[in-house]
């Protein structure tokens, strides 16, 4: 059996962005031109006025500063409120297999592979633009790569159970050299016009390269451990799929068909759930909290960072033993633990452990023990 490593990360990061003045402006537009258009119904009690939102909100109740979108201007249109993704003809690539190829090609790079030696692709993303064919083979198709290729969604986790999964197979030999591929374009599921959740995402993709240990061409860290762990909850969730039949795309169509979560009970029970996830996964692989240099979590809200980092270190890590993206990239679904390891990992010394995490919708959680070969 082979041990597996990951040898490549490849982050790419959408050319514009979005600060919380210019979110904020836009979605207090929009309230403006809601409350004036329905000012008859709000005075008779029929309708709710909408409040407006605020960027000092924002960061103190998540950390985020800003988000990267694949289309601002659609975002930021008050009569819009949500990105302009036009269609692609079908012999175009799609959206998220143009995002996967950079990151993928960032990530080979860093290991030093041709794309022809992967011969597995993991999709993995909270969503999929379309159910199939899937986009790992188109994926696969455009890089160039061998063997075989599928897509997979545990929402937040899905990167860190598509690095389970792919880490199993390279173990097992079913595979030989694996890409985890995480096109999160959240933009598309977020309700730009609920002022509870408009600040939460952004879009990003994220690459890993997993191949046998003894393969790794450069610095690489091997897979120690893993372990993905799910409880059903409606506290996250998002009703659109291929059964639907009512949405129409206006402004009037259904709140459920896109991201709707109940964020405080999220806070009271995913913190506790992660948390022992995390120190039983630890103990478990005879890890003790002093052994851990580093801790790249999911980067939803930093409040929920710092409790998880103080719970699982025993004390209040360092910035530098936590590291969070999310000031700048926002909440990437999936990809979020990903970028953080990618951006913040090269520091690390040979025999240093550190633990990868992500959680969210499901509810799910996965985690990966590596350690700095
Ligand atoms: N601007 C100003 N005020 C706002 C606001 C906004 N944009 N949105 C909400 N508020 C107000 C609310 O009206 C509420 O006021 P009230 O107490 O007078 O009723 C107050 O702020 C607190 O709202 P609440 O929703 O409890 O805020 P919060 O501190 O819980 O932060 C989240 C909201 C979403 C950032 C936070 O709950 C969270 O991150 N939850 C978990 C997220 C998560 O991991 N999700 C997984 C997604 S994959």
């Amino acid at each position: 059996m082979s041990k597996p490593a990951i040898t490549g990360t490849g982050v790419f990061t959408p050319s514009q962005s979005i600060t919380n003045d210019e979110l904020v402006l836009a979605f207090n537009a929009y309230v403006e031109n809601f409350n004036t258009r329905h000012a008859d119904a709000i005075a008779a009690g029929e309708v709710e006025a909408k409040a407006p939102s605020s960027s000092e909100f924002i960061v103190n109740a998540s950390g985020i500063e800003q988000r990267y979108v694949m289309n601002k201007s659609g975002v930021l249109n008050p009569d819009v409120m949500h990105p302009h993704l036009p269609e692609r003809s079908d012999d175009d690539p799609g959206i998220m297999a143009e995002m996967a190829q950079e990151a993928c090609t960032l990530a080979l790079a860093q290991a030093g592979r041709d794309a022809s030696e992967i011969d597995l692709i993991i999709c993995a993303a909270s969503n999929h633009e379309r159910p199939y064919p899937a986009i790992a083979i188109e994926i696969q198709q455009l890089l160039g790569a061998q063997g075989f290729a599928f897509d997979m969604n545990v929402a937040c986790s899905s990167a860190t159970f598509g690095i389970q999964a792919a880490a199993d197979m390279v173990r097992a030999g079913s595979a030989k050299r694996a890409l985890v591929v995480s096109p999160e374009i959240c933009s598309g599921h977020l309700e730009w016009r609920d002022r509870d959740c408009h600040f939460i995402f952004g879009d990003v993709c994220t690459a890993v390269v997993i191949e046998p240990a003894d393969e790794a061409k450069g610095a690489h860290f091997l897979i120690n451990s893993t372990r993905c762990a799910t409880q059903f909850s409606n506290n996250i969730r998002n009703n659109n799929g291929f059964l639907r039949r009512t949405r129409t795309g206006g402004m009037d169509d259904r709140r459920d068909m896109l991201f709707m979560q109940e964020g405080r009970k999220v806070f009271k029970e995913v913190l506790p759930l992660v948390s022992a996830h995390i120190t039983d996964h630890m103990a478990d692989e005879g890890v003790e909290a002093s052994d851990l240099k580093r801790l790249w979590l999911h980067q939803a809200n930093k409040s929920m960072n710092d409790f998880i980092g103080r719970k699982v270190m025993g004390r209040t890590p360092a910035p530098e033993e936590q590291p969070n993206i999310l000031q700048d990239y926002a909440n990437t679904s999936s990809a979020g633990s990903i970028i953080a390891f990618s951006k913040y990992s090269d520091d690390l010394q040979p025999g240093d452990t550190g633990l990868i995490c992500s959680f969210g919708a499901g509810y799910s959680v996965g985690s990966v023990l590596v350690e700095r070969a």
